[in-house]
């Protein structure tokens, strides 16, 4: 196991009717004036927002709102609220919705106390040393961002949709989640948000780092609630149960629990981001085709956590071939993705003729010459990648 240090001060507070804490907790995290970040609408038609500005209005702190992040969220609006926030001396963002208005608000938050321009932290030309406070009030479990020191943002001129991980200074400081709140998520959205926050555990759990067993128990067994309590929220959309479980799974997915002591490999997210910023698919779907492909070339080049995955998390017999073993666990996977509704192919994500070159010179301009850790991709090896899902 590496060395680490797992700093995650997060104050979650979790259940139904939470989201009437809203104000209260702002006031206890010292916010004056806080501006309200929300998406396309999801939060207005359903009575959130409302429920959430009376919260506010009942702890007497005075707010702005801030609405229409998109989803794959860019820059404009980035611009936009830094803009705002300086104007009405902000000084707490609250985001309510998922991890695109998660990401818009802390780049805000990092963006309003930097003289340059916000974006510098996502090339790497400045690090984040101070940002405004972020607190959450989660619509959808998906992106972890509720949970995690990351935002992801898309530069519209440019076509780049980059990360950013500043864990120090843009954690949230707290985040309401109520379960009830994620029924109204259409079928599709509730399964992209699964591909999703499995992809966050794959991403750690496939590792060359030895000895970490706590960290693979713990991703196998989160993944293993996720397959089946997502069965359940599919048939049963209003299963409190089932959603609490799943909204949990989410974060626990993407805090940093599962990876501590690991190094992590990323590249199917860095693949996957190519092909949302260019054909605006949803994350989790784009996870969903990718994913398994970046799997299965790894059958050729790295099979042994591929094979121990298919053992343990979907109960493949070892038979002493793990290649075979690695493979049937892929196609266990795809038959799960399939079952809930996501696409397994860039046809099936409605991606007819992707422009493979283009993803590949775009991947590896914004990730350098080698992209992830479990096999470091050469612009050739994401060709492939990109090729078995088509
Ligand atoms: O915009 P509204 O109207 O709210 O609708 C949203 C949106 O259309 C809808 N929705 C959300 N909650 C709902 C709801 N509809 C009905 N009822 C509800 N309760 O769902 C749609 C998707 O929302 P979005 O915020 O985009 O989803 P998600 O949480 O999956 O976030 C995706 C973004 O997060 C980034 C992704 O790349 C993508 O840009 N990621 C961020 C990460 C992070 N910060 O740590 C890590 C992830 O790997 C990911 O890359
Ligand atoms: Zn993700």
């Amino acid at each position: 196991m590496n060395n680490f240090i797992f700093y995650s001060p997060t104050e979650f507070v979790f259940g139904k009717d939470t989201e009437a804490q809203t104000g209260t907790l702002a006031r206890k995290y010292g916010a004056r004036r806080v501006m309200v970040v929300y998406g396309g609408g999801s939060a207005v038609r359903s009575g959130l927002l409302e429920r959430v500005e009376r919260s506010l209005r009942e702890a007497d702190i005075p707010y702005c709102l801030l609405g229409g992040v998109l989803p794959n969220p860019i820059d404009t609006k980035v611009y936009e609220g830094i803009e705002v926030c300086r104007k009405e001396k902000v000084d707490m963002l609250l985001a309510v919705g998922g991890g695109s208005v998660i990401d818009t608000a802390k780049a805000i938050a990092a963006g309003v106390l930097y003289d340059g321009d916000f974006w510098d932290f996502y090339v790497g030309k400045a690090v984040v040393e101070k940002a405004l406070k972020v607190a959450v009030v989660l619509t959808i479990p998906a992106a972890g961002s509720e949970g995690s020191g990351n935002t992801v943002i898309t530069k519209s001129d440019t076509l780049q949709k980059l990360s950013l991980r500043a864990p120090g200074v843009l954690r949230p400081v707290f985040s309401v989640m109520n379960p009830e709140l994620t029924y109204t998520l259409p079928p599709f959205q509730t399964a992209c948000g699964v591909a999703d926050m499995m992809a966050h555990i794959m991403e750690r759990y496939f590792t060359n780092t030895k000895e970490v067993e706590i960290s693979d128990r713990l991703c196998e067994g989160t993944l293993m609630a996720i397959i089946e309590e997502a069965i359940k929220v599919m048939k049963e959309p209003r299963n409190y149960d089932a959603r609490a479980n799943l909204m949990w799974c989410g974060t626990i997915a993407h805090n940093g629990t599962c990876g501590v002591g690991c190094e992590e490999d990323w590249a199917s997210h860095f693949l996957e981001h190519e092909i949302s910023v260019i054909y605006n698919v949803t994350h989790g779907a784009g996870l969903s085709v990718i994913f398994p492909a970046w799997m299965t070339w790894m059958t050729e080049h790295n099979v042994e956590k591929i094979a121990q995955y298919a053992v343990r998390v979907w109960g493949v017999p070892d038979s002493g071939d793990p290649k075979a073993v690695a493979l049937e666990g892929i196609s266990r996977l795809k038959e799960f993705f399939s079952s809930i509704g996501l696409p397994l192919t860039f046809k099936e994500l409605g991606v007819e003729h992707p422009d493979i070159d283009l993803l590949v010179s775009n991947l590896h301009r914004n990730k350098g010459e080698f992209v992830g850790n479990y096999v470091k991709l050469t612009p050739k090896d994401s060709k492939e990648i990109y090729q078995l899902a088509l």
